[in-house]
């Protein structure tokens, strides 16, 4: 058996860390959003498991969407090139727009995403991210909703990849370097 673990070296945030931390920030949205409904859109696809446990926190009406984009091609993560590959379903004149992410690394993609969502006629959009990276940012995007600022290492799990792996961890590690050199 191919043991995961050998990939790892800190656990940076537990699975009990996160679940407390959701739990702390499912009950300020559901104070600022009461009985106004908000859409959660998740960002494919490292935000499925914010989505999943932040969703199942909140004791107030929500709508859930998705979208996935491809940020800046295959290449380096500089260019700010946002493409939409799956857009919403939902039409989002006058709604009240919650997007969930899971991290905010240089910021391009999420500035690039409020705009565009701010310009579909929405009420309000607000990010809610569970991890954000000051040391990596490009831009500064306003996070109404943070759970943790990390430093800037090359982190996974909880929907976070590397090569599309390691997304099924339970908590938020930093990967080996014996792994990307
Ligand atoms: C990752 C992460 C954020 C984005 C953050 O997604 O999930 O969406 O990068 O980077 P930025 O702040 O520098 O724009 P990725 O593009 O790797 O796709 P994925 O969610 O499918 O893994
Ligand atoms: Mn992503
Ligand atoms: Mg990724």
């Amino acid at each position: 058996l191919d043991d995961v673990r050998d990939d790892l070296t800190d656990v940076l945030i537990s699975k009990e860390q996160i679940a407390g931390k959701i739990g702390e920030l499912a009950r300020r949205i559901e104070r600022d959003y009461d009985d106004q409904r908000p859409l959660l859109v998740g960002v494919l696809k490292g935000a499925v498991m914010v989505m999943a446990d932040l969703a199942r926190e909140l004791r107030i009406h929500i709508d859930m969407d998705w979208m996935a984009v491809s940020s800046y091609g295959a290449g380096t993560k500089s260019s700010g090139v946002v493409r939409i590959l799956k857009d919403l379903d939902t039409d989002l004149t006058g709604r009240h727009v919650l997007i969930v992410e899971d991290i905010i690394d240089s910021g391009l993609t999420l500035s690039w995403l409020l705009q565009n969502l701010e310009r579909r006629g929405a009420a309000s959009v607000r990010i809610c991210a569970l991890l954000r990276k000051p040391d990596a940012a490009k831009v500064d995007v306003h996070v109404e909703y943070l759970g943790f600022d990390i430093p800037n290492e090359f982190v996974v799990g909880y929907g976070l990849d590397y090569a599309e792996r390691y997304r099924n961890l339970k908590g938020v590690a930093v990967l080996a370097p014996h792994v990307y050199e």
